[in-house]
């Protein structure tokens, strides 16, 4: 019979044992994971952030909305009836790096675009107080400032596509043009349209000769969640 004073009176033996046993730990949990072909859905409709959006991304990183704001809806019935469609692992394929953040202290904010007016949006973030009384999300009326960005967006690109983001070289060289067309609307936001499908346009703070941060955000928040035509994801990625 196998006794168990081996290993306990022997080091060595004590040792191959354990590096035995938690070799098929491992092992165990390892490979199933090399049968998985991809861990990313493919879905339709995402796309990378515009150049509007991704500066408003960009001063919700700066200002630290991910201390109180999460961006990643689990798929508990709770949450799935209280914030929509649970998140897919596509939509934050290209945030570098992804906001899901771990903490709640306001809503999750994955799938906030299209459910409040661009004017809800600016009254909120100027005080949270005018449309949600008893709000302690802190004001952020310094965002009705004019959007210094545009002059680094380019490089945001560059960088981004450097990590994987597939900005085409169209959209690389028409950055600052259509970062000053979606927030103006007109003519020129056709084409912004055209490379950034679902793009909210539009003067979103209600300065019409002006690019604020306010801008960005609002753009972004709106697009939130709003890219993957959820109804196309099939099924079986969905009852999983
Ligand atoms: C100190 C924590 C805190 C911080 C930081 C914070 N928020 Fe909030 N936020 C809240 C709370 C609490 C609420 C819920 C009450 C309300 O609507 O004001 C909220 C609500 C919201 C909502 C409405 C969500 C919904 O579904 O009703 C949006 C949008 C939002 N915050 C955006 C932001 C953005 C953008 C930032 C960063 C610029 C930010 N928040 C920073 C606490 C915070």
């Amino acid at each position: 019979m196998f006794s168990h004073k081996i290993f306990e009176t022997n080091t060595l033996a004590l040792i191959v044992g354990i590096v035995v046993s938690v070799a098929i730990g491992g092992l165990v949990e390892i490979i199933p994971l090399f049968t998985i072909e991809n861990t990313i859905e493919k879905v339709e409709g995402m796309r990378p952030y515009s150049p509007l959006e991704l500066a408003g991304r960009g001063i919700y990183v700066r200002e630290g909305c991910y201390n109180c704001h999460s961006q990643m809806i689990r798929p508990f019935r709770d949450e799935v009836e209280r914030y929509g469609h649970y998140s897919l692992a596509a939509e934050s394929q290209y945030d570098h790096p992804f906001q899901w953040a771990s903490k709640r202290t306001g809503p999750d904010l994955a799938r906030v675009g299209g459910k409040y007016s661009n004017d809800w949006h600016v009254k909120h973030m100027i005080n949270p107080r005018n449309v949600v009384s008893k709000s302690i999300m802190p004001t952020y009326a310094h965002m009705t400032r004019p959007l210094a960005v545009a002059s680094t967006i380019v490089g945001e690109l560059k960088t981004l596509r450097m990590v994987g983001v597939p900005y085409t070289d169209e959209q690389i060289a028409n950055a600052v043009a259509d970062l000053e067309a979606q927030a103006k609307g007109g003519d020129a936001a056709k084409a912004v349209e055209a490379r950034y499908p679902k793009a909210k346009i539009g003067d979103f703070d209600g300065k019409p000769d002006e690019i604020t941060e306010m801008d960005a955000m609002v753009a972004y928040l709106q697009m939130l969640g709003t890219l993957v035509d959820i109804k196309s994801v099939k099924p079986e990625l969905v009852n999983r």
